[in-house]
């Protein structure tokens, strides 16, 4: 007797970022080919998307259009998290495990970073994430090894003549999470946690994000424990109309 083969589950990206960021604006523009008016969210959201024909998923760079493997490498979900503060737990509770994530996408306004309050809270989330990542990546027992899990920071919001460029959201974020960094382990010494024991340091150290040295953070840091961190600019709505094509482009390399 034969068995019908199971579909494996879809590759999914996961959309992480503060509130108002444009999560799940970018999630309708992905699904729909346009965006549609959005709420704050409260609960998660998971939707089936499909990359457009003018991308190619590098697994199938090598197949032709009309391939069944083609068109089958084209098909995705995403998966929409609230950034309210104290709804986090839904994005983060997914980084504890991540079997099918092939990727997340951290939704950035452009904007919002401009300014210390706006750069200060996304710093905060993007380094408990990170940090999450890179536990995940050290923690890892199983003899295959923890598998890479890419990280696409989405400077959204460019439409506005406030928003930061790319590269200085990239600088920006950098020095910020550099200062988390030093917050949360002086915090640690302040309460007293990993201090004065056996384990002196080691809390410490399993709490410091990126590599042991003292100098600035930098997202090439990540690579040592798996993720790829790459920064790209878009924006979602806008006069102009959108302009998702850069995350399109890095979506389709990790299909
Ligand atoms: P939470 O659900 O609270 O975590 O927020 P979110 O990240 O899902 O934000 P959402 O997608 O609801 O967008 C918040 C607001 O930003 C909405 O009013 C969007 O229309 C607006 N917005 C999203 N993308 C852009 C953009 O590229 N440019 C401009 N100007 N506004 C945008
Ligand atoms: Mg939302």
């Amino acid at each position: 007797l034969y068995r019908i083969k199971t579909p494996t589950s879809l590759p999914t990206f996961l959309l992480i970022g503060p509130s108002a960021a444009g999560k799940t604006a970018l999630l309708t523009a992905l699904e729909r080919g346009s965006p549609i008016p959005t709420h704050t969210s409260t609960s998660p959201l998971s939707v089936q998307a499909l990359l457009p024909e003018e991308y190619v998923p590098s697994s199938a760079s090598y197949r032709s259009p009309g391939d069944p493997a083609f068109e089958r490498a084209r098909r995705f979900v995403l998966y929409d998290t609230p950034g309210h503060g104290k709804l986090r737990h839904f994005a983060t509770t997914q980084l504890v495990n991540p079997t099918n994530i092939q990727g997340i996408i951290f939704v950035v306004d452009a904007a919002a970073v401009a300014e210390d309050v706006g750069l200060n809270e996304t710093a905060e989330y993007m380094h408990d994430v990170l940090l999450a990542l890179q536990k995940r990546y050290t923690g890892n027992r199983t003899s295959k090894g923890p598998k890479e899990i890419p990280l696409l920071i989405a400077a959204n919001k460019l439409d506005l003549f406030t928003a930061l460029p790319p590269h200085l959201v990239k600088i920006s974020l950098e020095k910020a999470i550099t200062e988390v960094r030093k917050s949360r382990v002086k915090g640690m010494k302040d309460s007293g946690v990993g201090v004065d024991g056996a384990d002196e340091g080691l809390g410490e150290e399993k709490e410091w994000l990126g590599d042991g040295g003292e100098g600035v953070f930098e997202f090439g840091q990540m690579e040592e424990v798996g993720t790829n961190v790459s920064v790209r600019g878009g924006n979602v709505v806008g006069g102009q109309g959108s302009d998702v094509k850069d995350w399109w482009e890095w979506i389709a390399e990790q299909l």
